[in-house]
């Protein structure tokens, strides 16, 4: 197949997917601004853009904004090192692997094949989408939250939550509230950073036990739901 006919071919599956697929964030529910705004999304001259729409949109949405009933997160407000540290990782083993992490294997089983010039192509994709804050669906005391994330989370994480590129640490303000919390009990049982190469993930599955409580937890989550990502 030629790559006229492989971008016409992921453009209809893009369109078609679109039907299907709810958003969660600011999402319409128009058909044809869905699909007009997937056209503009979907970039068919963007390098990634084909590899996006035929293998991430269905389950992360056309912008990126995930899909809680699948447990897909939203990506937008990650950098592009750490989008493609997780692809690597995913695909190599290194997380989604427990046989526990349901939802990781779902992703590492969507990773299995991607060169490594393709997930740059693709941290590249995602990193050029527009951020959004996605909506809140946990109740916390957000002041409770924050205090909390001042003096557990922000050393790594940063003070506006905007993650850390020398460290490596990825901006918490922009993820799903629902993801920040099954992430951290992952963390802390075990089910994501034990791999012996998951060098970044071992520096929280260190700190995880500091909070055990779900309350606490939720209002870190809740608390971080409030922070705008980084334009
Ligand atoms: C079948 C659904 C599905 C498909 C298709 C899929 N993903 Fe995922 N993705 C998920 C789920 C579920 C998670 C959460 C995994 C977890 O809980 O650890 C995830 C997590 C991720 C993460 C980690 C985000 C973070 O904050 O650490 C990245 C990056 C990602 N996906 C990118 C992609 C890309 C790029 C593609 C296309 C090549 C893709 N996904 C295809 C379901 C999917
Ligand atoms: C010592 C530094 C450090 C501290 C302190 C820290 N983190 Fe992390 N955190 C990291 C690093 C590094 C990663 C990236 C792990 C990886 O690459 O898989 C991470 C990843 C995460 C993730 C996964 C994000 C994603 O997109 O999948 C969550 C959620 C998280 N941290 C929450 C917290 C919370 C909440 C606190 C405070 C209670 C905290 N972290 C404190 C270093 C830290």
């Amino acid at each position: 197949m030629d790559i006229g006919t492989s971008r016409w071919l992921a453009l209809i599956f893009v369109t078609l997917t679109l039907w299907g697929c709810g958003e969660t964030g600011n999402s319409t529910n128009n058909l044809s601004d869905r699909v007009e705004s997937s056209q503009a999304l979907i970039n068919p001259k963007q390098v990634g853009a084909s590899d996006y729409g035929s293998q991430c949109l269905s389950c992360h949405g056309a912008r990126g904004l995930g899909q809680e009933a699948l447990q897909a997160p939203a990506l937008t407000s990650l950098d592009p090192v750490y989008i493609g540290r997780q692809l690597r990782h995913f695909r190599d083993g290194v997380r989604g692997a427990h046989p526990e992490d349901t939802h990781g294997s779902i992703m590492a089983a969507s990773s299995v094949g991607l060169s490594d010039s393709s997930i740059a192509d693709l941290a590249g994709y995602i990193d050029a989408l527009p951020n959004a804050l996605p909506v809140a669906t946990i109740k916390g005391d957000i002041a409770q939250g924050k205090d909390y994330h001042l003096n557990l989370c922000s050393a790594c994480h940063g003070s506006n939550a905007l993650g850390n590129v020398a460290l490596e640490a990825p901006a918490l303000a922009g993820l799903n509230d629902w993801y920040v919390l099954s992430q951290y009990e992952k963390f802390r049982g075990g089910l994501r950073g034990a791999h012996s190469e998951d060098r970044w993930g071992v520096q929280m599955v260190r700190l995880a036990p500091a909070i055990t409580d779900t309350d606490i937890l939720e209002s870190i989550a809740a608390y971080l739901a409030t922070l705008p990502p980084e334009a």
